[in-house]
């Protein structure tokens, strides 16, 4: 394995976590490239379940190199409390499989205040963001007033980059939204502390893996959130801060776009979202709950109950186009099993207009009509199966469709948390 990628095809909740922690496997580094601690991607272990934030998922597998790269939004007492609770339960985490980018853009208690403040003030309009300050600190970054990793490892440096930023933030806090102001000397020393205990995993980490990149070694990049909820190409304004896609590879790790290989899509079997806007095939209704229920969808970061919709093949071929996959990876077939009748949406319609797939630019998905194909379930327990031909036909008809429809192969379907309910459709692991 040469360089690849792992990116939500969705919405994000796709169980990103679990392919990567099965194909850090086969890789030398894993490398967050972008979003923070909104992001959670779990890992189940036996009778472990890990929830992972910001430490890349490679974590749990003794001798990988993960690296968290400088476009992440990094909230240093988020990476340290999670941390704590790896060596907690046993997991080696130290400067040597831990590396921190000094160029990540820290997120302070301000960035979380005003990303909360900034909901109240939109009301109905909300994003319905994860609270955890992506929005607030992004901007920082963009407005050229953001504070780095490598800035809290000096206090001389440290010092006036944040009292600038906020004496500007304590003006907003204050006098637009009427809260308290936050103490500057406060924070001072407690980020001076968190940097201390960062010092031994920050460094050149771009430089890093590039390095080992030229050594051959194999690299594993992982996305977090979902192509939908990409600043560029989601569904703007209701998306988060970065690019999500392998788009953001190059810029959030420092490493060459022409070097990047493979690209897997990660797509659960029926479509979840958390949080505001336009989700065409949501259900409703009682199919919807039942998907939420069957599929325990309820945030591993907020614990916020998802939205259950149907698979949308339109908006999962605009993602696996818009970021190369070269194949697809569907979770949560095990899911379906509970289902007569299995929808996927197959096309979209505006004003009595069908429309050309997926509706990229200023169309308003929310005005869409979305053109069903029913198919018939199936009831076997799948959850043990381990080889595409012991699955049901219905449920290989079923995802046959979804790779017809997408337009990608499907080269993995995963069938519940643990690490060994997968089965390999072209892609060993
Ligand atoms: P933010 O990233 O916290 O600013 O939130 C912006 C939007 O992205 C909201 O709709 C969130 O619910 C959504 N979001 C952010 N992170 C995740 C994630 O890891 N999974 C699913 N949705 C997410």
């Amino acid at each position: 394995m040469p360089s690849e990628c792992v990116f939500g095809a969705q919405w994000g909740d796709e169980g990103k976590g679990k392919i990567i922690d099965r194909l850090a496997v086969g890789a030398d580094y894993v490398v967050r490239y972008q979003g923070g601690a909104n992001a959670g991607h779990t890992v189940v272990v036996g009778d472990e379940k890990f929830v992972l934030h910001l430490i890349p998922s490679g974590i749990l597998h003794p001798g990988k190199i993960n690296v968290v790269g400088n476009g992440v939004a990094l909230d240093p007492e988020a990476l340290l409390s999670e941390l704590d609770g790896l060596l907690e339960r046993g997991v080696k985490v130290d400067g040597t499989n831990l590396r921190v980018s000094a160029s990540a853009h820290v997120i302070f208690d301000h960035h979380r205040l005003m990303d909360n403040l900034a909901e109240k003030w939109k009301g109905e309009g909300k994003i319905g963001t994860t609270g955890r300050g992506i929005g607030p600190c992004y901007a920082d970054k963009a407005s050229r007033t953001g504070v780095r990793i490598g800035d809290l490892l000096d206090a001389d440096r440290l010092a006036p980059l944040l009292k600038a930023a906020m004496d500007e933030k304590n003006a907003w806090i204050t006098t637009v939204h009427g809260e308290e102001s936050i103490d500057f000397d406060a924070q001072l020393k407690r980020f001076l502390a968190l940097g201390d205990r960062l010092r031994p995993f920050v460094g050149d980490v771009g430089g890093e893996v590039r390095r080992a990149n030229r050594e051959g070694k194999s690299i594993l990049f992982e996305g977090a959130q979902g192509a939908l909820l990409d600043i560029d190409h989601g569904t703007y304004p209701y998306v988060t801060s970065s690019n999500t896609g392998t788009a953001g590879i190059a810029a959030g790790a420092g490493f060459p776009a022409n070097q990047i290989g493979g690209a897997y899509g990660i797509a659960k079997a029926y479509c979840t979202r958390v949080g505001e806007g336009p989700f065409p095939t949501e259900d409703h209704g009682d199919q919807g709950q039942k998907l939420r229920d069957e599929g325990n969808e309820y945030g591993a970061t907020t614990g916020r109950p998802r939205r259950c919709g149907w698979f949308d093949a339109i908006a999962t071929q605009f993602t696996c186009d818009i970021n190369g996959a070269t194949g697809l990876i569907v979770t949560n077939l095990d899911v379906l099993s509970a289902f007569d009748t299995l929808r996927i949406g197959i096309g979209y319609s505006a004003g009595g207009q069908k429309l050309e797939g997926y509706p990229a630019g200023l169309v308003d998905l929310e005005d869409i009509e979305v053109n069903y194909e029913d198919h018939e379930g199936w009831d076997e327990d799948i959850t043990a199966v381990r080889k595409w031909d012991d699955l049901p036909a219905k449920a290989q008809a079923y995802v046959e469709r979804l790779e017809a429809l997408v337009g990608t192969p499907i080269v993995m379907l995963s069938v519940g948390p643990e690490r060994d309910q997968i089965i390999p459709r072209g892609l060993e692991a």
